[in-house]
């Protein structure tokens, strides 16, 4: 036999009952399942990280190092580790550039002659001074430089924002 209580029956209000209870946990872990899906997003994950390349003093004026270095970023849920290099120049041991380490012709890995004191691309003849500046060959712009600062004695590179950069001047070539 159902009691009736004010116009329902505890049969349809326990029903209820339950049902707004159900709800209210699947708000509650469906919007905490939601925050840590869209957290990364929302933390602006994927930009530009600075990526220690070395002791500031561990590279000697005029000569160009080149350096190695793991490259991870995290886009969204997923993270990328990417070997990547860099040649690093300093004419004063104070102020750094920090060169992306392929030619801007088509890519390839370029070198630093000690005696001629240039870089040297062996795929089409590209020759760059020192300081990038093209020197020869089909190269149509002096190389790329990450941007870089120097905290604590440590020199610290932006890799994605080269990229970011590369990518949008070739996307407004392609366009023009
Ligand atoms: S890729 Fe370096 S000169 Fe062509």
């Amino acid at each position: 036999m159902e009691e009736d209580t004010g116009g329902i029956s505890r049969r349809t209000f326990l029903g209820r009952s339950i049902a707004a209870i159900g709800a209210l946990i699947a708000a509650v872990v469906g919007g905490a399942g939601f925050g840590y899906f869209i957290s990364p997003v929302l933390r602006g994950e994927g930009q530009d990280e600075w990526i220690d390349v070395g002791a500031a003093s561990s590279f000697p004026p005029g000569v160009p190092t080149q350096v190695e270095f793991t490259h991870r970023q995290r886009e969204a849920w997923v993270t990328t580790e990417r070997k990547n290099s860099a040649w690093i120049l300093t004419m004063d041991g104070k102020n750094f550039t920090v060169y992306d380490p392929h030619c801007t012709h088509l890519g390839c890995p370029y070198r630093w002659n000690s005696q001629t004191h240039e870089f040297e691309c062996p795929c089409h003849g590209g020759v760059f001074s020192v300081t990038g500046k093209v020197l020869a060959g089909p190269p149509p712009r002096p190389l790329d430089h990450y941007p870089v600062k120097v905290a604590d004695g440590r020199i610290l590179v932006q890799v994605s924002a080269l990229r970011a950069a590369a990518l949008k001047a070739k996307d407004s070539k392609a366009q023009a």
